[in-house]
This record gives structure tokens, sequence and C-alpha cells, in this order.
């Protein structure tokens, strides 16, 4: 079995024993786009594949006793023998892609540009509409609420404690995204997505409102 098969098999097994029930076919997502990226940034496959695939491995809220050392993605490369220092180049693609609230980290290799946009495309888009509200109906968050206005700024620290409807989500992250790509392919695939969303929410808000 080659290994980035493996590394999917790996990230499904994982998946499979969250109770949560996080699926891994995101990472499957992250992996192809950041694929098609790479061949047209000049980025390196395999690492970027490898990184995109094990992104949420050690991911805060799944894993969190893991988060801070990546031990599954680390003891994961290490079983496959992948030298150390391209586990090194991996290890800090997946530290350096989380948005964090602030969106300001941005990885210094281009396979990590790769990386990070794909995740970021995930999140938008007709795919990043329904994560949205599959994340707020797990979380017991409401749609919508015409009395809660976005909060916009927050720090890193504010944003993972602060609890806002999924509508809220799309100002306080998703429109945000398509301003924070690093590649051009990325930039071009982000504005059409980010065009769909919004004018998702222009049907929402008009059936909401009774004009439609
Ligand atoms: P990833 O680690 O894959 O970048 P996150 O773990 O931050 O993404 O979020 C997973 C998904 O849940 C994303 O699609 C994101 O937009 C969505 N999400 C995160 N926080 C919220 C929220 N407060 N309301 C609605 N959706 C959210
Ligand atoms: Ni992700």
């Amino acid at each position: 079995m080659d290994i980035l098969e493996a590394a999917e098999r790996y990230i499904t097994a994982l998946a499979a024993e969250d109770a949560g029930g996080h699926d891994h076919f995101h990472a499957l997502r992250v992996r192809r786009t950041a694929e098609y990226l790479a061949a047209r940034e000049g980025a390196d496959a395999r690492i970027t594949a490898l990184a995109a695939l094990l992104h949420d491995a050690d991911d805060i809220k799944l894993s969190p006793e893991t988060h801070a050392t990546l031990a599954n993605a680390v003891s994961f490369l290490r079983g496959q023998g992948v030298p150390e220092e391209e586990i090194g180049r991996i290890t800090r693609i997946i530290s350096q892609i989380s948005f964090g609230g602030t969106g300001k980290t941005v990885p210094d290799s281009i396979e990590g540009k790769c990386v990070q946009d794909a995740d970021r495309l995930d999140a938008i888009g007709a795919v990043g509409v329904a994560r949205a509200f599959a994340y707020g109906g797990s979380h017991g968050r409401a749609m919508y609420d015409p009395d809660e206005a976005p909060c916009l700024d927050m720090d890193a620290e504010t944003y993972r404690k602060h609890v806002s409807t999924t509508v809220n989500h799309f100002y306080e992250k998703l429109f945000r995204l398509r301003d924070l790509m690093n590649t051009e392919t990325a930039r071009r695939i982000a504005q059409q997505r980010d065009a769909f969303m919004r004018a998702f929410l222009d049907e929402f808000y008009a059936e909401w409102n009774g004009e439609r």
C-alpha cells in the first residue's frame, strides 16, 4: 500500500474513533484541492498531500492531548519510515495553517500555502455553508437571530470562546477567507465560492422576511 493510501486509512480510522463524528471526508477534499493548487503553484505534491491528509489528525477539538506535539501525525509518519527532515516539513505546515480567529499566520512554504488555501476553500461555497450549519446544529446554536449582530475583530482567545449564530459565523469568519488566500489559483476559486455564499444569504434573508 502506498503511503498516501495508508494516510487515508489512518485518518479514516481516527475519525471513526471520534464520538462527535468528525468526518474524514473534509481531509480527503482538502487533499484533492491542495494537490490541484500544488500542481499549478509548483509545490511538492507528496508533502502537500500528506500535510493535507494529516492536518486535522491532532486538531485541538478532536485530540487536545496531542495538539501541541502533533503526536498522531508524527507517529503515523515515523511508522511509514518517512525521513525526519520530511516529517519536520509536514508538521511545520500543520502547525502553521490553523485559522485561530485572526487568520494572520502565513505558512512559510509553498506546500503550506496550498494546504492552508485548500482548508479555507473547504469552509466556503456550498460545502462551507453545509459544514457551518452542521457545526451550528451539533453545537446547539441558532441558525439566525436578527437581534444578534456579528462580532468582528476578535482576538484568538475571544474567537475560541465566542458563541454565535451560524449566520453570524459567515461574517465572523467565512466572508473573510476570500481575501486571505495565499495563491492566485485559490483566489480565483474563492471568488466564485464567496459569491455563492452571498447569494445564499440574500435568498435566506428574503425568505426570512417574507419577501420571496
Ligand atoms: P478547520 O479546522 O477544518 O479549518 P474548524 O474546525 O475551525 O475548521 O471548523 C470546522 C467547520 O465548522 C468549518 O467549516 C467552520 O466554518 C465551521 N465552524 C466553525 N466554527 C463555527 C461556528 N461558530 N458556527 C458555524 N460553523 C462553524
Ligand atoms: Ni481542516
